[in-house]
């Protein structure tokens, strides 16, 4: 269940699709970054023609979205480039419109995109997660250390979502004119971005200019990296982002996963060794006694049922 490698590509060199799946209105068009043909999550860019209306409704996907240019009405407020949105499943967003067009980003994360019109959020939506914000105007940037070991100095982040339970994060990142960090990373997580603004330089995958795009399954070598001019662009991660740095261009996922283990049985050695005994029979992952809620992005059906597990899970809305 996850999405295929797609690194590099820039949404500039395709053209637009009309959306015709129902609820959408016409005027919607979308480029397909990437997606999980499993479960149907994906990432797209959208154009909104100039005049585009929709009416209230909610997704059974969490959303994430961006204005990249141009601006969008959401209700009686107007959003212009730069504004995010995060959208939990089933939350009901008011009526949205665009008077001169706008193009977005946008990240279906836990399922297939969807618009069912409603103007009351879905019952089982935890509408408290809901949060937009002018990510230019009104958040500072800050030092990339947010993440230990860190990026090279230069590298800066305004982090916009955190999932306290998954570590997974959305956040916007730049890199200043003439930044450059000179070793090779990889993650046990993995990573999304889309380029705003601007052009960044990776070893193995050339250059990525506006409109670059790229979803990186974990554990493939990214790095060294630099931009001459420097970018603007957003991340995301779908669980916690470590960066494991090391100098060898020739290793592969398999000895990075290698590597990351060996790390964690050294740190942990006795989780390490709890995780590995296959006397346990936990598929789903391990009960917390304190924690029930799902462990991956909140996905409710689209009939409203809930799926409960066989091995002591309590109830909860299926992933
Ligand atoms: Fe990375």
């Amino acid at each position: 269940m996850t999405r295929p490698h797609i690194e590099p590509f820039c949404d500039r060199d395709v053209g637009f699709k009309n959306m015709v799946l129902p609820g959408f209105g016409s005027g919607f068009h979308y480029k397909m970054l990437s997606l999980d043909t499993d479960v149907g999550s994906c990432t797209m860019t959208v154009q909104l023609d100039g005049g585009y209306q929709q009416p209230p409704g909610f997704s059974y996907s969490e959303l994430e979205f961006i204005v990249v240019e141009g601006s969008i009405s959401v209700g009686d407020k107007v959003c212009n480039r730069g504004h995010y949105f995060f959208v939990p499943a089933g939350y009901a967003m008011p009526a949205i419109s665009s008077e001169q067009g706008a193009l977005l980003l946008m990240m279906y994360n836990t399922g297939e995109s969807s618009l069912t019109e409603s103007d009351e959020h879905h019952p089982l939506s935890r509408t408290e997660l809901y949060h937009d914000v002018d990510t230019y105007a009104d958040i500072v940037w800050a030092p990339g250390n947010l993440v230990s070991p860190s990026v090279a100095a230069g590298c800066m982040i305004k982090l916009l979502n955190f999932n306290p339970q998954t570590f997974a994060m959305t956040f916007l990142y730049c890199m200043t004119p003439h930044f450059h960090q000179d070793n090779i990373s990889y993650h046990d997580c993995a990573e999304e971005g889309y380029h705003l603004w601007g052009t960044s330089w990776m070893m193995q995958f050339g250059e990525l200019p506006t409109g670059g795009y790229f979803w990186r399954p974990p554990y493939i070598n990214h790095g060294a990296f630099a931009s001459e001019l420097g970018c603007i662009a957003i991340g995301r991660t779908d669980s916690k982002l470590f960066n494991h740095f090391h100098y060898n261009p020739w290793s592969t996922p398999e000895e990075n996963e290698h590597r990351s283990a060996a790390r964690l049985a050294r740190r942990d050695p006795m989780l390490y060794r709890w995780c590995v005994n296959h006397a346990h029979n936990h598929p789903h992952g391990p009960e917390d006694f304190e924690d029930t809620m799902p462990r991956r992005g909140t996905h409710t059906h689209a009939d409203g049922t809930t799926h409960t597990h066989d091995h002591g899970h309590a109830d909860h809305s299926h992933d």
